[in-house]
């Protein structure tokens, strides 16, 4: 056999092994993994029916239960980045016609209100300024007005740091018989959630934030009340990737092939949800908290004024106020490239207005506090 490609071609290919520089990840995610949670994701994979496997699905699924405080039986995690487990609530809950109000008040609400609009809704919009949330009031108002089947809102909104109170919605949800769907990707793990008590119907998070493992095993999660609505549709789940009764197959009782799960990834989301577990979701809560106050103090020491009231700041992503006359990409670099160090910069209306901190699941230590606000110091002259 001849090969086709040229030698200089392989010359090219022939690099040394993988190494990349140790970067501490305190943007807007990743995170930095636990260092067991890459031990974990370097074991051996098994099969994805294997019945060891199958029984570290089990137990995936009873961490994720535990984390968002939830009795959901059909919680599993979705083979993807958040996006696709965002996606996964919208195509098993909107059926075409269906009115879909979201909650923009950030980047994330309008990546909703595509999705939404790709699986036929009709999707009606309110929104507040970057950096602000929903009162019950104004979302009881946008009820009233739109009388919509689903109301998608975004917990932690990554792309300006406010956290959106969820008390007292999911009964407004019950009283005008809508579902309520939330991005919790930026919250869980780090900001306090109880998805029954507030009665979420859909949600959906990522591995790569405040549970400290890699991207690419999303949780997600439906009530009972979004599986009725899923079993009452007239017409097939567009997306069969995504379609939560053929998922429901491989994580539930019949146990019979969807895809190839992404074996390594699942030992890692497990082995990230265990250290949750093992410290304590309440402590691992109060961890984020203390260390986000932490940084708040820090920065504020050095002259820098943080864009989200203190009520609503997350306690998983600072958005911090870039100077007037600083160049918000020129620092992010400067801390990237000489103090191994990434910071998010602004999305959409915040762009160059703002850095993005992230201090979520392993990261959240007083120490990275220190390190990055030191650098800042520095970089900033
Ligand atoms: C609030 C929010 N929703 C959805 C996503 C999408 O997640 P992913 O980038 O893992 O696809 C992100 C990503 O940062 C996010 O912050």
């Amino acid at each position: 056999m001849t090969e086709t490609i040229s030698i200089r071609d392989r010359q090219r290919l022939q690099l040394a092994p993988l190494t990349v520089p140790n970067r501490l990840l305190l943007g807007p995610g990743p995170s930095n993994a636990h260092p067991t949670v890459l031990q974990a994701m370097s074991t051996a994979p098994l099969g994805h029916l294997d019945p060891v496997f199958l029984g570290i699905m089990d137990e995936i699924q009873s961490l994720l239960r535990y984390v968002w405080q939830t009795d959901n039986p059909m919680t599993i995690a979705i083979s993807g980045t958040g996006s696709a487990a965002m996606e996964a609530t919208i195509a098993n809950s909107v059926e075409s016609g269906d009115v879909v109000l979201v909650g923009v008040m950030g980047y994330f609400g309008h990546r909703l209100v595509d999705m939404a609009g790709r699986y036929g809704a009709d999707v009606r919009t309110i929104t507040k300024p970057w950096g602000q949330v929903f009162s019950l009031a104004e979302l009881r108002t946008a009820m009233e007005t739109h009388r919509p089947a689903i109301l998608a809102l975004v917990h932690a909104e990554t792309s300006t740091g406010a956290r959106q109170p969820l008390e007292g919605v999911g009964e407004l949800c019950r009283e005008f018989g809508c579902l309520l769907l939330v991005d919790t990707v930026t919250s869980l793990g780090g900001v306090p959630i109880f998805l029954d008590e507030w009665g979420v119907d859909l949600a959906y998070s990522c591995s790569q934030k405040g549970l400290g493992c890699s991207p690419g095993a999303s949780p997600f999660t439906m009530s009972p009340r979004a599986m009725e609505k899923l079993q009452n549709r007239k017409t097939k789940v567009a997306n069969w990737y995504l379609d939560a009764g053929l998922l429901g197959k491989y994580w539930g009782s019949d146990r019979v092939y969807h895809h190839t799960a992404p074996i390594n990834l699942y030992y890692g989301l497990r082995e990230a949800l265990r250290l949750v577990a093992e410290e304590g979701l309440a402590a691992c809560w109060q961890r984020h908290q203390k260390n986000v106050e932490y940084l708040w103090q820090r920065l504020e020491d050095v002259g820098l004024s943080l864009h989200v009231d203190r009520e609503f700041r997350l306690p998983t992503l600072t958005t911090v106020c870039v100077p007037d006359g600083v160049d918000a990409k020129a620092i992010a670099r400067t801390l990237l490239l000489e103090h191994n160090i990434e910071i998010g910069g602004g999305l959409g209306e915040l762009a160059g207005k703002v850095w993005r901190v992230g201090l979520m699941g392993y990261n959240s230590r007083p120490e990275n506090v220190d390190r990055l606000v030191d650098a800042f110091k520095q970089v900033l002259g």
